[in-house]
């Protein structure tokens, strides 16, 4: 399949991403609580929000950083899988009712569905704390230097320099006329951050020097960008089964995206303009980059 720009989904990805996903999967369930009480019903949805397919991106990112650098795939696997915990967290709370108000997720009933509204607010809380608890375990990092630095740049992409604030502005522009700056700024904390974080992690876990973190840094950026932009494309034009969740909503609900900014054509350059910048930004890396290129690709001409 060729984007508009000529970019080509990248030959073999999807195969490569399915046993991926299924490595992290796997990673996942060993993490994740499980037990008898009158707890029950947190473990379970906390199980339900994450162990539930996903196309596990941000993992795949983590662990294609992590190989540049050297990283033992074990500590990649938890680091990448403390990224997907972060995201199904994040996922979970943006369907809630009084967010985007979604009942359908990865092709299943959303979590406050398939649960109930207070349970599918714990799960998230739960889910977002055993990130952090998987990062700051010595079995992540033998180093506590890696692991506070782990730990702190996940709060930052995630809390109210990242995600979190990214999601606030998402909510207070919704049916208000906002600039193309603004919509930029929104989609880089809300999507950008955690998945520049998720690449950003391999490097830590590899102690990269300044110079080649910032390079994945940047490279993180423009993903994230192009993601988001596709995610606002796909609202509009993907196919909701292959998708697994509600389409056509972000212009009914007032949301601000670039393609109700810019139109789609204008839109659909502009991510394929970030691919291009993300795939040159790998230069100085050479060869052994080619699996992160390959996201940049694969962002672009997704139809998931
Ligand atoms: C959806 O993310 C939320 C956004 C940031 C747009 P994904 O498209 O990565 O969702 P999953 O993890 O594959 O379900
Ligand atoms: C969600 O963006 C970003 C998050 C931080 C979860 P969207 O609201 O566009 O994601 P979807 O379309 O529901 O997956
Ligand atoms: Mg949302
Ligand atoms: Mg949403
Ligand atoms: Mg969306």
């Amino acid at each position: 399949m060729t984007a508009a720009g000529g970019l080509q989904a990248p030959e073999g990805m999807a195969e490569r991403l399915a046993a991926a996903a299924d490595r992290v999967e796997a990673t996942l369930d060993e993490l994740l609580p499980s037990g008898a009480g009158l707890e029950n019903p947190l473990l379970d949805a906390m199980r339900y929000a994450t162990l539930n397919g996903g196309k596990r991106l941000r993992p795949y990112l983590t662990t294609a950083t992590a190989a540049l650098f050297g990283v033992p795939d074990r500590q990649a696997q938890r680091a990448a899988a403390a990224v997907e915990l972060l995201h199904c967290y994040s996922l979970v709370h943006d369907d809630l009712p009084a967010m985007d108000d979604d009942e359908l997720r990865r092709g299943r009933p959303t979590c406050h569905i398939a649960f109930d509204e207070a349970t599918a607010i714990l799960a998230g809380d739960a889910l977002l704390t055993l990130a952090f608890d998987v990062l700051a375990d010595p079995e992540t990092h033998e180093d506590a230097g890696v692991r506070i630095d782990l730990v702190r740049g996940l709060t930052e992409a995630a809390g109210a320099h990242g995600m979190v604030a990214g999601q606030m502005i998402d909510l207070a522009v919704e049916h208000r006329p906002v600039d193309v700056a603004t919509i930029e700024r929104l989609q880089a904390l809300k999507t950008g951050a955690l998945i520049t974080f998720a690449a950003e992690a391999g490097a830590v876990l590899g102690k990269a020097g300044p110079d080649e973190r910032q390079a994945i840094v940047s490279y993180g950026r423009m993903v994230g960008a192009a993601f988001q932009i596709v995610d606002d494309l796909l609202d509009e034009e993907g196919d909701e089964e292959a998708m697994g969740k509600a389409l056509g909503k972000d212009a009914a609900a007032g949301k601000a995206t670039l393609v109700g900014a810019l139109g789609r054509d204008e839109a659909r350059r502009r991510a394929d303009r970030l691919a291009r910048d993300a795939i040159a930004s790998l230069e100085p890396f050479g060869h052994p980059a080619e699996p992160l290129r390959d996201v940049a690709r694969f962002v672009v001409t997704r139809r998931t």
